[in-house]
């Protein structure tokens, strides 16, 4: 019996569990995909993360991990290294700088991870693939603009160049070049080093236009340090003598196509971040399928011709990824409140299962009790006629003693009778003897 109920509780145990523990979630296998930013802290970065963010929230099975070097290469590559460590399936990279991350990348290569580079390059196409916009095709763009532009005898120009080693800063400068060389009337009077920040740029810039510098065009390899430049010369009064030219082309109110629309920048050339391809092409990799070295996404000028449809666009495309995020989050909802009622029904069909067993449980315990009562009560029955048969030879042997008792009582009395006459006639005879002796001494 005991055992029995051993094995019961056993069974019920090891039931709840296999129910409990049959999730299905957990079947499906996950491919993660690392990311090492180079930095966070501008409108065309989080832009990138959030489309690879969207990107990669429709694939349930992508497990995305974003490391932000905040603009630090020592940090970058410690952070590539741990992703290297966690073992990563695809490691997208984003280097600061060319060649601090090409040991890193290449590193990661000979651990078998493939490694897409977006936006910028390392040194000796030693990466997968390459992903975002040509950078030379954008130096070049920049400088059609300003040719197309201008019928002037003389065009001075002043280019603001990107953080030196950084391939785009690189080959902006390269394709600017080659355009603006093809001019006899075009020249760079001045570059100015900025490392992508406003900040790094203005003072230089204000030290040069101080100078009674003639410049009429400045081209900046981004937006942030055109708008940066146009401040200078506003606060020198001289912003409508200058035509100004940058790179992004970012939609929202602090974006370049914005600065197009309000007078600030003549033109900027659309750079697109490729957040979402840089996802597709991650599963493209892990699919081995075959993808090209360079994957190009493709640019164009903004200009205050085309500066209110691509806004007008971008605005869709905004509103559209809104409305997909609002829908994934549903879904995600929708997830969680299956799974939550999932894990309700396995409760209660393990509860189901308990109770079913303990009904089978306590059916075989009242047929056993009642087995174990009928056996009782014969050994009852037993034990009654044994008690019987023994309290009838206690009687018998009360009788018996009682009559041996009896028996032996009357023999003595029978004994004591004449024994007592014999003693007292002795005594009598003993008394007259005694006397008869004492008169016979006198005499
Ligand atoms: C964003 C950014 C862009 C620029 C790109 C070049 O961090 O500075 O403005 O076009 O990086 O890599």
């Amino acid at each position: 019996m005991k055992h029995i109920r051993y094995i019961f509780i056993l069974i019920n145990i090891s039931l709840a569990f296999s129910i409990l523990s049959c999730d299905r979630s957990k079947d499906v296998e996950k491919i993660h995909i690392g990311f090492s930013q180079a930095m966070t802290n501008d409108d065309w970065r989080r832009s990138m993360n959030n489309s690879m963010e969207l990107q990669a929230s429709m694939n349930p099975e992508i497990d995305l991990q974003i490391k932000d070097a905040n603009y630090d290469v020592l940090t970058q590559i410690k952070q590539i290294d741990e992703l290297i460590a966690d073992s990563v399936d695809v490691l997208i990279v984003s280097p600061i700088q060319s060649k601090p991350i090409t040991a890193v990348v290449r590193k990661a290569i000979n651990a078998s991870i493939p490694v897409p580079v977006v936006d910028r390059k390392t040194e000796g196409q030693q990466y997968t693939a390459y992903l975002g916009a040509d950078n030379i095709e954008i130096g070049r763009n920049a400088a059609k603009e300003i040719i197309a532009s201008n019928r002037k005898d003389s065009i001075r120009i002043i280019e603001i160049r990107g953080m030196a080693g950084s391939s785009p800063a690189e080959e902006r400068t390269m394709g600017f070049q080659q355009v603006i060389n093809q001019f006899k009337n075009a020249k760079i009077v001045a570059k100015i080093e900025g490392d992508w920040e406003k900040e790094s740029i203005q003072e230089s810039l204000r030290q040069l236009l101080n100078n009674d510098i003639k410049v009429d065009y400045v081209f900046a390899h981004n937006d942030r340090m055109a708008v940066g430049a146009w401040e200078v010369a506003r606060e020198l009064g001289i912003e409508n003598e200058i035509s100004f030219i940058g790179v992004d082309g970012l939609a929202g109110t602090n974006g370049g196509i914005q600065a197009v629309k309000d007078g600030i920048l003549k033109a900027t050339v659309l750079y697109p971040t490729g957040g979402d391809e840089a996802i597709k092409l991650a599963l493209k990799i892990l699919d081995n399928e075959s993808i090209p070295k360079n994957n190009i996404l493709s640019t164009t000028i903004i200009n205050e011709l085309n500066a209110d449809i691509m806004n007008n666009q971008f605005e869709k495309i905004n509103d559209q990824q809104d409305q997909m995020e609002e829908q994934l989050a549903a879904i995600k909802l929708q997830e969680e409140l299956y799974y939550s009622q999932n894990n309700l029904l396995k409760i209660t069909m393990a509860l189901l299962a308990i109770i079913l067993s303990l009904t089978v449980y306590s059916v075989y315990s009242i047929f056993a009790i009642r087995k174990k009562n009928r056996q009782l009560e014969l050994t009852n029955e037993k034990v009654t006629v044994q008690r019987n048969q023994i309290e009838k030879i206690a009687k018998e042997i009360k009788i018996s003693n009682e009559a041996k008792l009896n028996f032996f009582t009357g023999l003595s009395h029978e004994f004591k009778t004449p024994l007592t006459l014999i003693l007292s006639s002795i005594e009598s005879i003993s008394d007259y003897a005694k006397e008869k002796g004492s008169e016979w001494g006198t005499k």
